[in-house]
């Protein structure tokens, strides 16, 4: 349906004024859609390939997310699942004139910085890069354009010289934590943010923090070291120059669960937990639930959960729990086309369709066992009209 409404600003199907109008006066005579074919199918712009690349992927909602969105865009495109076992596959894919970018997901959000040439400042930032995008033209000196002209290049088959890293993580969280915080805890300097895990997720959920000007966060994690080494990869960063305004972001370590929420701070507000929810190489699910004594904030706050298999988690459910006190839970479904439409805008240069690619995570959700509850799937799509 060429002439679907996508809610949030643009309609992908909405009638391009050119000027010119038919008999009736109401009746344009080109959608968007239609013009985007045009430009595709006189050559003007290419079919490009593009591909989620990890371990473990198969399982994976996104092709159905981005080939949605290039279908009613318009657009030729296709997007994949690539299951690898190491980062070697990925020259295979940027051999192909037609590569048009990859998400980069576990465990090679990290490694894969070695392979890029030029990183977002979020990626650098982060420390993580989840978006690789084709660079075809270098200038004479064969460096790297930092104007990010190479953007204009999306779209357009050839030889790939470089990649460009960066980072979309981040940017689902916060969105995410923003919808979830009642005005009543809108971020003060004395506001505090807890992260559970200390994966390429919980880089990431730290650094929306960090943007949206939380200063005091907090890192809990299975093994101390890594939480130690995340929050000091932070404290040596120039915070102030990501967040809003006020003094740079400390990022502090609490040890164990079993520890009391350290007294001369606030209980958190914003919880984000990035750690699996399913058992994995036949070791038992980490079955978490947060402590309850650090879930005393007086005005409640909001959690996201990551992971969605499975989507009601212990914590999910906890947190439901306590609704009556102000918490709101978001769990990792809501979270995944977040990221995804940034991602889409940083591989085709176009607005992402947000409903449709919201609903399209929902309509092909199946749990881990690979069923699929339609009544409460069809209540979350028929939901979908509030959001922005
Ligand atoms: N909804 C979304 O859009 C979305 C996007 C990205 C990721 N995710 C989900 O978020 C989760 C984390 O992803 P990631 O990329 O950060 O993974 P990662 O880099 O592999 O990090 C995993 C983290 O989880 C901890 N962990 C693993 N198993 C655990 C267990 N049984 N008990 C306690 N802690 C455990 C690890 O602790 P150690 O340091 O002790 O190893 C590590 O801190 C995954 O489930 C992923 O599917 C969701």
């Amino acid at each position: 349906d060429t002439s679907q409404q996508v809610p949030g600003g643009a309609s992908h199907g909405a009638m391009l004024d050119l000027g010119r109008t038919t008999s009736n006066d109401e009746a344009p005579l080109v959608t968007a859609c239609e013009a985007n074919q045009a430009l595709y199918s006189s050559f003007i712009l290419d079919p490009m390939h593009f591909y989620i690349y990890g371990a473990s992927v198969n399982y994976s909602l996104s092709p159905a997310m981005h080939n949605a969105a290039y279908r009613i865009c318009g657009m030729p495109h296709d997007y994949k699942t690539y299951q690898a076992t190491s980062l070697k596959g990925l020259y295979d894919l940027v051999s192909d004139p037609n590569f048009g970018g990859a998400a980069i997901t576990q465990p090679y959000k990290i490694e894969v910085i070695a392979l890029t040439h030029s990183l977002s400042r979020h990626a650098k930032a982060i420390g993580a890069v989840n978006t690789l995008i084709p660079i075809r033209n270098l200038p004479p000196n064969g460096g790297i354009p930092d104007d990010l002209s190479f953007l204009q290049e999306r779209n357009h088959a050839g030889p790939v010289k470089a990649l460009y890293g960066d980072n979309t993580d981040w940017i689902g969280i916060r969105v995410c934590l923003r919808r979830g915080l009642s005005p009543v805890n809108a971020v003060r300097n004395s506001s505090s943010g807890l992260v559970i895990g200390a994966g390429g997720m919980a880089r990431a959920a730290v650094y929306a923090m960090i943007q949206m000007g939380v200063k005091n966060i907090f890192i809990c994690n299975r093994t101390l070291e890594n939480a130690e080494r995340l929050a000091a990869h932070y404290n040596r960063l120039d915070t102030s120059s990501f967040t809003p305004q006020g003094p740079a972001a400390t990022v502090r370590v609490i040890r164990s669960y079993t520890d009391a929420w350290p007294e001369e701070h606030r209980l958190p507000t914003m919880v984000v937990c990035c750690i699996p929810a399913n058992s994995i190489d036949g070791q038992p699910a980490a079955n978490f639930v947060l402590p309850t004594k650090w879930l005393k904030s007086p005005t409640g706050g909001v959690v996201i959960e990551a992971p969605y298999k499975p989507l009601v988690t212990p914590l999910v459910t906890q947190i439901r729990a306590e609704a009556h006190r102000g918490w709101i839970a978001i769990d990792g479904l809501e979270l995944l086309p977040e990221q995804g439409f940034a991602q889409f805008e940083l591989f085709t240069g176009r607005r992402a369709p947000r409903r449709l690619m919201r609903k399209e995570v929902l309509r092909n959700y199946r749990n881990e066992k690979g069923q699929r509850d339609v009544d409460m799937l069809q209540s979350r799509i028929d939901r979908l009209e509030d959001q922005t």
